[in-house]
């Protein structure tokens, strides 16, 4: 509820943040807004965790969400002007849960970190819609360069647990990381990459174009695990 004393307001995939100044039915309207944003938040893990079966647990003991919202919460601040702040609470939370999140890094919407410990991005960092990160993702810099040096991931990415992602290269749109894999190199879309150095070990056949070729009763119906699962994420 810090955010909301805080009146954060997130305003989609360029990940700013606008606040609320004004008049007192306004102020209502943005405060539903933001209760919607956390129950989105809430919602993205419920759909993405097969273990997790309760909103109120997922809010009260997720550790990736926690993550989230402390980062939406700097965020906000940095974008504000108290940099100083938010850089001391981004800090807070890395001590606290383990994951350490910019606050000048820029995060979409229903990000889901899984499980949590471990993960770090960087500072120009940009992160679409709908990506899910699991534990020891690191997003950062080759330390080769300055100005925008972190990766830049599309909407509906998945990266495995432990997959390190450095310097100013794009994850396409509805891609997935291996777990482990080590990726120096743009990614296009829908595909999975592997490895280290990661390649190409599979083009997604439920997505064409950024958008699903098969229409959702055929993919939850199709005998094909790997299929549905991808097509799911
Ligand atoms: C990448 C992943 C999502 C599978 O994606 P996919 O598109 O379904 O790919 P497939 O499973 O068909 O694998 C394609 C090929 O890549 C290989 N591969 C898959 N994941 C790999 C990985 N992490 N590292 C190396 N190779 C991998 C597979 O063995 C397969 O090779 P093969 O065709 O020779 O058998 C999955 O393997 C993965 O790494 N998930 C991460 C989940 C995670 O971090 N969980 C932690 C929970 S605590």
């Amino acid at each position: 509820m810090e955010l909301i004393e805080a009146g954060y307001q997130a305003s989609g995939t360029d990940g700013t943040a606008s606040v609320g100044g004004g008049a007192v039915g306004r102020a209502g309207q943005r405060r539903l807004t933001l209760l919607g944003r956390l129950r989105e938040d809430v919602q993205a893990v419920l759909d993405r965790d097969p273990s997790a079966t309760s909103a109120r647990d997922v809010a009260l003991f997720a550790t990736g969400l926690h993550a989230v919202w402390s980062y939406r919460r700097n965020h906000w601040l940095w974008e504000h002007g108290a940099r100083r702040l938010a850089t001391y609470l981004s800090q807070r939370t890395r001590r606290r849960l383990g994951v350490e999140i910019h606050p000048a890094a820029t995060i979409g919407r229903r990000f889901v970190i899984d499980h949590g410990m471990g993960v770090v991005i960087g500072a120009t960092a940009v992160i679409g819609d709908d990506v899910m990160l699991y534990q020891g993702v690191t997003l950062g810099m080759t330390g080769k360069h300055a100005g925008k040096r972190h990766p830049t991931l599309g909407n509906n990415v998945m990266v495995g647990a432990r997959a390190t992602i450095l310097g100013d290269i794009r994850i396409g749109n509805g891609s997935k990381v291996g777990a482990g894999a080590v990726v120096l190199h743009d990614v296009p879309d829908d595909v999975t990459v592997a490895g280290v150095p990661a390649s190409v070990v599979r083009e997604h056949r439920c997505w064409e174009a950024g958008r699903p070729s098969l229409v959702p009763d055929v993919v939850a119906q199709a005998d094909d695990e790997n299929l549905r699962w991808s097509c799911s994420l």
